[in-house]
């Protein structure tokens, strides 16, 4: 299934075109963008979102700067590149595919530095394009694999948003239950609304239905109540960060899924690509949770219901302990019960 939408891309012109996730499902609207610091401020404002469409996007901020000063002398254009890439790392703490993505995008430009800046900026667009496709490759083969484990006829309860609009085509969650429709499977999918932001409200009832694919849109706080009734057979949803003893970091509210899936027997998977993995940190606790603004508790858009004067307290992450994790689902293959020694060995297995 190719979706009817692009997250993100590369113009003929030579510019980054980013679906601006702000204004679904109301309006399909794409933003043309130029400068690496427009695109940071994209990532900032959640035009884009998603952990791997994150570092997708911010490679393409790089590739796009680097152009834009090619033809400055190199003494002008490193600072000012060196200046990007510190834009682009401040957008967002939590998904370290950004860090991961601008990691490899530092790579190519230290083994070229001494390269003149126009070769340097093609080769830096050449390393986001091959970002960008390695993204939906591993998407794929996360489908095909984690495709397996969910039954025909599943209902599937996932959280936020983890599809096409969350990475560079097809998913990583949602890429699983398009990977098991596309094999015939009956799938019925429950989103929870995923408050404040609504990613599953707003985008992930979206994705779906343009799809096709069922989907029912549910309270967060219904969750429990409709798996108590048997109206759940798996879980399934993405990842910003995965810690080396496997706890996983992924939308607030992430974390109380599980417990209620571990609380009814029911298993939950976790689907996201190796550059979703952060061998460095010991645990989710080292993970850097983003603290967003009062705006979106306090009310939605212009409307404001909450009293003035009170504080509010609003985590975008949350970390759900590796023991609550069935399977980890990547690209390289499904890991049960996710610990030190299996995720080193998946990163050393590719
Ligand atoms: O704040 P967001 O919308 O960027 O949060 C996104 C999520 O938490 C997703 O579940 C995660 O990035 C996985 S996307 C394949």
């Amino acid at each position: 299934m190719t979706p009817s939408f692009q997250t993100i891309a590369w113009t003929a012109d030579g510019r980054v075109r980013l679906l601006d996730q702000r204004r679904l499902p109301r309006t399909v609207e794409y933003l043309v963008l130029d400068t690496a610091a427009d695109v940071a401020d994209a990532i900032r404002t959640l035009v884009i979102r998603g952990a791997p469409a994150i570092g997708c996007a911010a490679s393409y901020g790089i590739a796009v700067e680097a152009l834009r000063l090619a033809h400055e002398p190199s003494d002008r254009f490193s600072p000012r590149l060196a200046q990007a890439f510190d834009t682009l790392a401040a957008s967002r703490p939590t998904a370290v595919n950004l860090f991961w993505a601008l990691h490899r995008m530092r790579a190519v430009w230290c083994t070229h530095a001494l390269e003149d800046p126009a070769a340097i900026a093609r080769l830096l667009l050449l390393e986001a394009h091959a970002i960008l496709e390695a993204d939906v490759a591993a998407n794929r083969r996360m489908g095909e694999l984690g495709a397996a484990l969910v039954p025909d006829g599943a209902s599937v309860l996932t959280h936020c948003n983890a599809g096409a609009l969350a990475t560079a085509g097809h998913g990583t969650a949602l890429g699983v239950i398009r990977s098991a429709v596309a094999a015939g499977k009956r799938v019925s999918v429950f989103a929870d609304e995923t408050r404040p932001v609504l990613q599953g409200a707003r985008l992930t009832a979206w994705e779906l239905q343009q799809d096709g694919i069922p989907v029912t849109l549910l309270p967060d706080a219904a969750a429990g109540y409709l798996m108590s009734r048997g109206g759940i057979d798996l879980v399934i949803v993405g990842a910003d960060r995965v810690a080396a003893n496997g706890d996983v970091a992924n939308k607030i509210g992430t974390f109380p899924v599980a417990v209620l899936a571990a609380r009814h027997g029911i298993p939950f998977y976790v689907a996201c690509p190796l550059s979703t993995l952060d061998l460095s940190l010991d645990n989710g606790a080292s993970i850097p949770i983003e603290e967003r603004g009062r705006e979106e508790v306090a009310g939605y858009g212009s409307e404001v219901w909450a009293p003035d004067g009170v504080p509010t307290f609003n985590p975008a992450f949350d970390v759900t302990p590796a023991d609550l994790v069935t399977a980890l689902i990547t690209e390289a293959g499904v890991v049960r019960k996710p610990d030190r020694e299996s995720l080193q060995g998946l990163v050393d297995s590719v």
